[in-house]
């Protein structure tokens, strides 16, 4: 049998499916639209593997999703296909409600449509896991509590909302439609393959540019970065053992402020690849904050260490340096994402 990955020639996505095949003999077939933030580059080690199967298509098309599902005998499809950066969402929002809302909507129903025709040896075993962010729940105070599976959703940002309408919708067919959902909110991750529009692979690429270090606000906002190895283990586990109907947040234990990151990234590449002089630092610049900007993220994981036996293996010095020696040796892959269109978005978005 095989699993079905959505979004898979993006960041997650593409670490998960490279991840799952290094440690599964069960095939994959990877659906992936290649907007902007799809790269078919990011799985060009399977180009050969017998086991991976690469379809360039849309979540929302009903009929090839259909076919995939039938024609792979699929038993789990993973549904990580999104517009994901926040700052676009703010620029331009309709496409975040046309894919992440009307995408997961039709993805659900080709799923439904395929479990009612399906025999019972993949009905009984089969799993929808919707990949979805702590955003949903909002933002958080300096002193309240992480994120629990219990937080009423508050999303502040068109992504936000988005993401939160998509749960929303996969919990329904839980409830009316008996479909083995998986939710999963996970905090902001980091790691190789990650588009340089975020923070950390735009300010690895920024700093080797010479260009600067854009800190929006006062750069105290706290997120609770995951590294992308340790949320993909999370990922089989909540696929192996999770309970359908249940939601698992994933987080990294690592609570740090923005300009805490941005100095750690600059002090590692101080050390390994050293300007001729002064401090990739001193290329840091506090620009106009993002608007809604969310203060702090912060996820409480108990459950799905308690329930399920995961929690995080990296620690963020350890998850950051190998972050940044993974972009220092791999300057070909960031040339090819960051041509074209890239540099019309950061001439709209830095000015
Ligand atoms: P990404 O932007 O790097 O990749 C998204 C992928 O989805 C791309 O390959 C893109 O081509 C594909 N895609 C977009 N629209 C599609 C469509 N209609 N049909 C098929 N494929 C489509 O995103 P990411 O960072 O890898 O995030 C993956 C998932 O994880 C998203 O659902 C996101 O909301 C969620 N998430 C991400 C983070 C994070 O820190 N990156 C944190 C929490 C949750
Ligand atoms: P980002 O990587 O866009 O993830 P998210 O908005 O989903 O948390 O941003 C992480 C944090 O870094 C967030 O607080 C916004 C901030 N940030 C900057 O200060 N400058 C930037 O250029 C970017 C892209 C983000």
């Amino acid at each position: 049998m095989t699993i079905l990955v959505t979004g898979g020639a993006g960041f997650i996505g593409s670490n998960f499916v490279l991840d799952w095949l290094a440690g599964s003999e069960e095939a994959v077939v990877t659906l992936d639209a290649l907007t902007y933030a799809g790269n078919r580059g990011n799985l060009a080690t399977l180009a050969t593997d017998q086991r991976h199967g690469f379809v360039h298509g849309s979540i929302d098309d009903t009929a090839l999703v259909a076919d995939l599902l039938a024609n792979h005998r699929v038993r789990a499809i993973v549904n990580f296909a999104a517009e994901s950066h926040v700052d676009r969402s703010i620029a331009g929002p309709a496409p975040f409600f046309q894919t992440n809302v009307m995408g997961t909507l039709a993805l659900l129903e080709a799923t439904k449509a395929y479990l009612a025709g399906a025999d019972s040896r993949v009905r009984d075993g089969f799993r929808f896991l919707h990949v979805s962010t702590d955003e949903v729940y909002g933002t958080l105070q300096p002193d309240d509590p992480p994120f629990a599976e219990t937080n009423p959703y508050s999303p502040n940002s068109p992504y936000a909302a988005s993401k939160a309408s998509s749960d929303h919708i996969v919990r329904a067919y839980y409830e009316t439609y008996g479909l083995p959902v998986l939710v999963t909110n996970c905090s902001n991750n980091y790691g190789p393959l990650q588009f340089p529009e975020k923070l950390i692979p735009l300010v690895i690429h920024n700093a080797l540019a010479g260009k600067a270090l854009p800190i929006y606000g006062d750069g105290q906002q706290v997120r609770d970065w995951l590294y992308v190895g340790d949320h993909c283990a999370a990922l089989r586990r909540v696929l192996e053992a999770g309970q359908p109907g249940e939601t698992y947040n994933i987080g990294g234990d690592n609570q740090k402020t923005n300009i805490e990151v941005v100095r750690t990234i600059c002090a590692l590449l101080d050390a390994k690849r050293p300007k001729a002089a002064g401090s990739y630092a001193d290329q840091i610049t506090f620009v106009a904050d993002r608007p809604g900007h969310d203060r702090r993220y912060a996820i409480d994981a108990r459950k799905i260490e308690r329930d399920l036996g995961w929690r995080p293996a990296e620690t963020f010095t350890r998850g950051l340096e190998k972050t940044v020696d993974w972009y220092l040796a791999n300057t070909d892959w960031v040339s090819d994402v960051t041509s074209g269109a890239y540099r019309d978005w950061v001439r709209r978005q830095y000015g």
